[in-house]
């Protein structure tokens, strides 16, 4: 007697005794005769139960959807005409020679084995019955399956995965950090890591050499379906390497991935700088599965008499044009919601211009000379039945809204083909200026190296500093990020001192990191890519939570759990931490 998944039984198992374990996933009563789908996680096979075993006959009569058996039965060829081809187990069936019912269910809030549209709330709530689906199953399974790979992938390539710590001190990643109040320690607290980062760079000077990690990350910051408060990456470090090594093991472990999946993507990747993925994108995380390039027409309005694009070239502006084809098919209802929702971006207005027939047609082509309009034609390289969208503003602004409107708008006219469109973004600005906290910010994090030859520009004009950052994009989703590192202590505490940090900043936050750099620092970089966002593209879905098996909600709400919650006055005096609110 031999004890099998419900879903690995096959034509194999004919005349064989069996012992399976499972939930009732469906009952079926035929004039006499009882079906039931068993289910385990490896898929479904039909159990049937005869009247002539009056036993298990009526013990069957009594099964619901869910309730969890143990069945000894012997396997047979189903009925000619009866077979289910779309399942592994169609051509075969258990006699049931012996049932026992191991738990009972409660009326389901939802059905598994007829799943329609339940709402995301509900899944939530009860995960472990949406796990029960094979949809989501599988989406776990292949999670496993990837964490195998690139485990895999780097013992191969004689990395040490090492675990760094979870309670430790704040390292900066651009997010707020989650805090733990320390009891042995009152008025301190621990940050939860936003990423390994200062701990790979320490084990570098460590002497590890080649390190990696699939490592949990905390960033408390505003949720969005590509972010969740506690997430994964696959981290690693690199002592004595370039740029181009980082990207070449990047490039070799996602071809890897995609071919376990069955999709052969070719490397190297394409790479565009920073520079020219603003100019013609609109943002560093360019989708090129479609093209709708931003063209700057600029030089072919510079002495026009339409005052709103002069205003802006004037002052330093530029005119920015995206040109999408069908522009019969543009009602005037559709390009008044694309004007409201250039005004929901916070831009000013949009201006458009039909071609059709050799003709131009907008409110604004009255003020256009003809010259200007034959230029337009050239410039843009216009055929008949294109609409032209403008956008006059300053070249980061302005870039940025089209690249916006892009995605939006090969959105609406589904022009986003099944592919998968890698590149990586170099040549970034180590700095920029944050209006928001009003000082320069790092674009990465402060520990990334400025490119050697635009050092001396450190002190002069620290905006115009190229870093060693790269940034890896799919499909449109920042899939990962990484820098070779500054090993120099000098330079690390340069970069923070133009960072703002007073000497005692230094000490107090990064006070270990200067240190363990005066020692024998090596040239070092790396990586970290963000799991959850690879296994939604290759699964797939809109939103990271279906690839996390207890996601959190929006507000950070775990719905199955209920945390965050509050906790007693016991555990609070013990921390020494008094609520402002009750
Ligand atoms: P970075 O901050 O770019 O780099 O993060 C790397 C990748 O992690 C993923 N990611 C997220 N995924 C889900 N939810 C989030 N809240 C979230 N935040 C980030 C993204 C991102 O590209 N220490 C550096 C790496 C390095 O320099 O080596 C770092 O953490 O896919």
């Amino acid at each position: 007697m031999e004890r099998i998944y419900c879903g690995k039984i096959n034509k194999n198992y004919i005349g064989k005794e069996v012992v399976v374990y499972g939930w009732v996933h469906s009952r079926r009563d035929h004039g006499g005769v009882i079906f039931v789908d068993l289910r385990d996680r490896e898929g479904l096979v039909q159990v049937v139960f005869q009247p002539d075993n009056s036993q298990v006959f009526s013990i069957a009569e009594k099964l619901k959807n869910e309730y969890v058996v143990k069945i000894r039965g012997k396997v047979r060829k189903r009925p000619e005409g009866t077979e289910n081809l779309k399942l592994y187990s169609g051509e075969v069936e258990i006699l049931c020679e012996e049932i026992e019912i191991l738990n009972y269910s409660k009326i389901l809030p939802f059905e598994i084995s007829e799943y329609k549209d339940v709402s995301e709330e509900l899944r939530l709530r009860y995960r472990y019955l949406d796990i029960r689906r094979f949809e989501m199953l599988n989406r776990i399974r292949l999670r496993s399956d990837i964490i195998n790979i690139v485990r895999n992938f780097f013992i191969r390539e004689g990395f040490i995965e090492v675990e760094t710590p979870f309670l430790t001190k704040s390292t900066p990643e651009g997010a707020r950090d989650f805090l733990v109040p320390s009891r042995l320690n009152p008025g301190s607290f621990y940050a939860l890591p936003q990423s390994p980062q200062l701990f790979k760079q320490i084990l570098m000077i460590a002497g590890i050499d080649k390190y990696f990690q699939i490592v949990r990350c905390f960033r408390d910051e505003d949720l969005r379906a590509d972010r969740q408060p506690e997430f994964t990456q696959i981290d690693y470090e690199m002592s004595f390497v370039s740029e181009e090594d980082v990207m070449s093991i990047t490039e070799r472990l996602l071809y890897e991935i995609f071919k376990y999946v069955g999709i052969e993507i070719s490397i190297p990747f394409m790479r565009l700088s920073y520079d020219e993925a603003l100019s013609r994108y609109g943002t560093d995380k360019p989708d090129l599965r479609f093209s709708l390039e931003i063209k700057n027409v600029t030089d072919v309005f510079e002495k026009t008499n339409f005052k709103v694009f002069r205003d802006v070239i004037e002052s330093g502006g530029e005119i920015n044009a995206i040109v999408v084809d069908k522009a019969n098919l543009f009602s005037r209802q559709q390009i008044e919601n694309y004007i409201e929702f250039a005004k929901s971006v916070g831009m000013k207005g949009l201006a458009w211009v039909k071609y059709l027939d050799g003709n131009f047609e907008s409110n604004i082509v009255k003020y256009f000379s003809k010259e200007e309009l034959n230029m337009l034609v050239k410039k843009l390289e216009l055929r008949d039945n294109e609409i032209i969208f403008f956008s006059a503003e300053e070249h980061k602004k302005s870039c940025e809204f089209l690249g916006l409107l892009r995605n939006k708008i090969a959105k609406d006219l589904n022009l986003i083909k099944k592919d998968y469109k890698f590149l990586w973004i170099i040549n970034f600005p180590l700095f920029e200026f944050s209006s928001e906290e009003n000082k320069i910010v790092s674009v990465h994090h402060p520990f990334t190296s400025p490119k050697k030859q635009d050092i001396e520009l450190l002190d002069k004009d620290p905006l115009r500093v190229r870093s060693c950052g790269y940034d890896i994009v799919l499909n449109g989703v920042e899939l990962g990020g990484g820098s070779i590192r500054i090993h120099n202590y000098e330079l690390q505490k340069k970069i923070f001192r133009i960072l703002g940090l007073s000497e005692e900043e230094m000490e107090d936050k990064f006070g270990f990191l200067l240190e363990a750099l005066s020692y024998g620092a090596p040239p070092h970089g790396g990586l970290a890519l963000g799991l959850d966002r690879l296994l939604a593209i290759l699964t797939d879905v809109e939103s990271i939570r279906e690839v996390i098996a207890f996601p959190k909600t929006q507000k950070g709400i775990c719905l199955l759990t209920k945390a965050p919650s509050n906790v007693t006055k016991k555990q609070l005096n013990e921390l020494n931490i008094q609520l402002k609110i009750e």
